[in-house]
């Protein structure tokens, strides 16, 4: 079974009461007012300040990161309006079936469960559509927020090395997590797409 070599693009998911969509180039004010702040700065390789060409050459290189089909990278949105935070998926092994997932939430709109909901709707999508085995997080032990996130969605750390980096804090090293699609389930959707192919819906 094969990976899907070019994410998809145009998408958009819905679900767990949110909705991920493309960036538009409309959303540039407010996201330049969600990426300027000293937490993404903190905890994401974000240039800071992130004014307005910051923002320019963000949409920029996420708009050629979606068409060349290299990144999933999406608005985090409660229907589809206002940018909330962004959710993103990339370095896809297609030999390993393995990605790695990110996200941020903007200050104003934090602690409501939208990282949750969009890593748990982002991983869904990239097990049961992208056909991927193996989802990765890379984050700082420090980073408390990001880590209750990973929990919360099954993430489990694993024992590989911390991947050290040298930044603009000084050295810091980032944890790799891990959600690996279970043999169980897979089976089980195997057989309900099975079923569903064969008597047109789900079991
Ligand atoms: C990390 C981040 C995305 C969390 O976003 P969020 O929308 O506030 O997270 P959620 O509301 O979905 O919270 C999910 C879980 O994390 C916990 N959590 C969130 N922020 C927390 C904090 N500052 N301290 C402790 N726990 C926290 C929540 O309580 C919740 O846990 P629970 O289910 O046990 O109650 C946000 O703080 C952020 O954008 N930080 C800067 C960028 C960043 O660090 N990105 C990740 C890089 S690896």
């Amino acid at each position: 079974m094969t990976t899907v070599r070019r994410l998809p693009f145009p998408i958009s998911l819905t679900g767990e009461g949110i909705q991920l969509r493309e960036w538009a180039s409309e959303d540039l004010d407010d996201l330049v007012v969600l990426l300027d702040e000293p937490d993404i700065a903190r905890w994401t390789p974000m240039p800071s300040p992130f004014d307005m060409a910051a923002g320019i050459a963000y949409l920029k290189r996420a708009h050629q990161g979606r068409t060349s089909g290299q990144r999933i990278q999406l608005a985090i949105t409660v229907d589809g309006g206002k940018p909330l935070g962004e959710v993103l998926l990339f370095g896809v092994d297609h030999g390993r079936r393995e990605a790695e997932l990110g996200y941020l939430v903007g200050a104003p709109f934090r602690r409501r469960g939208l990282a949750a909901a969009a890593l748990t709707l982002l991983s869904g999508y990239a097990h049961g559509t992208l056909n991927l085995r193996r989802l990765l997080l890379r984050i700082d032990p420090s980073n408390t927020a990001s880590t209750a996130v990973a929990r919360r969605c099954g993430y489990r750390l694993t024992g590989e090395p911390p991947i050290l980096q040298e930044g603009p804090y000084g050295p810091s090293s980032l944890d790799t997590w891990e959600l690996v699609e279970s043999q169980t389930n897979t089976r089980i959707d195997r057989l309900r797409n099975v079923a569903t192919g064969r008597y047109g819906r789900r079991t």
